[in-house]
């Protein structure tokens, strides 16, 4: 999957890099939407080949929009609904290859083809999402999904620790 990604041209991530930076940034920062917002921007401008980068917030059973980079996206996704509303109902990553064979994808933008989506806990209840699109077909390997992991696992200490 490595190699695909360096045969099509796709720049791999340091995430050992990313996720200091994402530490230097929104370490002891107050401020929840500020943080989220930072976090995508420094997202959309690290990663490769992305068309969206940002959060969902729950509020009952609804996710909610939260801070973003790319083109407006729909407001609410109800649990158990697209990919990310699946992640939260099975609360596990999911990492879609190709959008358009996932039962429910929800397109914000019809360039999106593949999407990694990673749940956001608070003493282990899901409370929102990381979701990141591409318009590349299978643009997220294994190793960029152990990175946004961590990734997240920092958003849940600083942010809603
Ligand atoms: N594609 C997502 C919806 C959110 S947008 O990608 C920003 C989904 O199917 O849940």
């Amino acid at each position: 999957m490595v190699n695909s990604q360096v045969k099509r041209g796709i720049n791999m991530t340091d995430y050992t890099t990313l996720n200091a930076q994402l530490r230097a940034l929104i370490g002891g920062v107050p401020h929840k939407i500020a943080n989220l917002a930072n976090a995508s921007a420094l997202l959309y401008q690290t990663l490769d080949r992305l068309n969206w980068a940002g959060f969902y917030l729950l509020e009952g059973e609804t996710l909610v929009l939260g801070p973003f980079q790319g083109k407006p996206a729909c407001i609410e996704i109800p649990l158990g609904r697209g990919v990310c509303g699946t992640a939260v109902q099975e609360n596990k990553t999911r990492r879609v290859e190709d959008v358009h064979k996932f039962p429910g994808h929800i397109a914000c933008d019809s360039a999106s083809a593949s999407e990694l989506v990673v749940p956001l806990r608070r003493n282990g209840t899901v409370i929102g999402v990381l979701d990141l699109d591409s318009p590349f077909p299978a643009r997220f390997t294994e190793a960029d999904q152990a990175g946004l992991e961590e990734f997240a696992s920092i958003i849940e200490k600083e942010v809603f620790g």
